[in-house]
């Protein structure tokens, strides 16, 4: 199943081209190498209204199936990411962000310092990351391989069955 995803760069210093987005281009390299299609990146502020509008118009296009952020998840005063996708989800995915954050607390306790939530508006899931390309890429392998699973359930394809049989 070849899904369509969006890739969303949080960060003021990024969106005032201060700072050079490494993430963002790491995690549309790694989507594409899953097969996929990314339909649209861009870089925005730590602003919680245009954090906000920009993943309601996204969602609300139907164009994407996942959409994933990547930053201000963390405890900075600017961190507002898990606020503004919190505002405009309809229904929680804890398990992504639980598995995400178990995973990573292998790998470093500052994993618990990630406040990144997921869920889901309308046809799209929407799953923080957080800011380093190295956590980002570390969090998205984690959850790579259920999102085709899960797009199938949330559009209610039939052969979701299928899923359900296979460990994978
Ligand atoms: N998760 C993984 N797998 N690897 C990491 O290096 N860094 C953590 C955490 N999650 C990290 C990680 C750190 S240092 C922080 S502060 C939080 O993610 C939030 O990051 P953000 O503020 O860049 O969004």
């Amino acid at each position: 199943m070849k899904l369509r995803v969006a890739v969303l760069t949080i960060s003021d210093r990024s969106s005032r081209g201060e700072r050079e987005d490494l993430s963002g281009p790491a995690l549309v390299d790694r989507v594409e190498a899953a097969g996929w299609e990314v339909g649209r990146v861009d870089i925005i502020p730590d602003d919680l209204q245009i954090i906000q509008a920009t993943l309601s118009l996204w969602a609300d296009s139907a164009a994407f199936d996942v959409i994933l952020t990547t930053g201000g998840t963390g405890f900075a005063p600017r961190d507002l990411t898990p606020e503004a996708t919190n505002a405009v989800i309809e229904r929680y995915a804890p398990g992504l962000v639980e598995a995400m954050r178990a995973k990573s607390l292998t790998i470093t306790p500052h994993a618990m310092l990630s406040r990144a939530v997921a869920g889901i508006r309308k046809r799209s899931i929407i799953i923080n990351l957080p800011g380093s390309p190295k956590a980002a890429l570390e969090n998205l392998e984690v959850v790579l391989s259920v999102l085709p699973h899960a797009v199938r359930l949330l559009i209610d394809d039939p052969r979701a069955e299928d899923g359900h049989r296979m460990s994978v």
